[in-house]
């Protein structure tokens, strides 16, 4: 279970007169995510998410509140405790190109994480990496390509594979298809399903984009503005959605073609 108590975060920017002023990018959010499990967090550009999805990573310090692991506080971890906790809680970033390093090939991308946090033979580690890679659906071709050598589907598999091969038990994907084509996006959806299935973990999937949210789980989050507004279950459709905010960004959708299916 991942448990996010009061979580806060503010940002001391500088004002156009040399002072500072305090920005609350995440203000007082709590939520609970259930083991095997899968949900998505929608809201429009600059409403948090990638703060929240940051701090529940271990990646970025809070403010204020706690995020609790198995009943474990992720902040208050010792370092070995939190060694062991990244191999648990992954987050794959928004933009795959930037996430990965221009100067690692495919093989060397997916090793570290395995390097880093497993103690597994040269052979064991060749192995993993190699079914993960089949997993991902990836050619073998492509290990030892950078990743200027690869497309914006591959470069997504990359990031997919290095966050998996560790089989964490929670996943946060932020916008991991965003810059993809409808296509290459529909079919990164489908493997991300078909590796939850196989790998039984909780899946966060942060999205702007409400119809990838309700393709990719029935327990969807909504923030505005720092703020967790909604929150739905069951949701299988737009109807679902009863906040007036919820309703404004279903309304706010562009038409759609009759054959819309995503
Ligand atoms: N390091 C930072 N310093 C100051 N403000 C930040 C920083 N990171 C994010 N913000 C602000 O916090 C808000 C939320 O950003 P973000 O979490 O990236 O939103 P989202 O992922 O929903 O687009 C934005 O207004 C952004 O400008
Ligand atoms: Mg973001």
């Amino acid at each position: 279970m991942l448990e996010v108590r009061h979580i806060t975060k503010q940002y001391t920017v500088k004002n156009q007169r040399k002072g500072e002023n305090v920005f609350t990018s995440v203000d007082d959010i709590s939520l609970k995510l259930k083991p095997d499990s899968s949900y998505a967090l929608i809201g429009e550009s600059g409403s948090g998410k990638s703060t929240l999805a940051m701090m529940m990573a271990a990646v970025l310090p809070p403010t204020h509140g706690e995020i609790l692991m198995d009943g474990k506080d992720i902040w208050k971890l010792t370092p070995k405790e939190r060694r062991r906790l990244r191999g648990d809680l992954q987050l794959v970033l928004q933009n795959s190109k930037g996430a990965l390093d221009p100067r690692k090939t495919v093989y060397q991308s997916i090793e570290e994480p395995l390097k880093n946090l497993c103690q597994l033979s040269r052979e064991e580690q060749q192995r993993t990496i190699y079914e993960i890679v089949e997993k991902v659906q990836l050619e073998k071709s492509l290990l030892t390509r950078k990743p200027n050598e690869l497309s914006g589907g591959q470069q997504s598999r990359v990031c997919i594979a290095r966050a998996m091969c560790l089989s964490p038990k929670f996943v946060i994907f932020d916008e991991s298809v965003s810059g993809l084509d409808v296509t290459v996006q529909k079919k990164v959806l489908d493997l991300l399903l078909e590796l939850r299935k196989e790998f039984h973990g909780t899946y966060l999937f942060i999205t702007h984009d409400i119809d990838v949210a309700l393709y990719m789980s029935d327990h969807i989050f909504v923030m505005k503005e720092g703020h967790l507004l909604d929150e739905v279950q069951n949701a299988l459709s737009y109807d679902a959605f009863q906040h007036p905010y919820s309703r404004e960004l279903i309304a706010s959708l562009p038409p759609k073609s009759p054959h819309y299916r995503l």
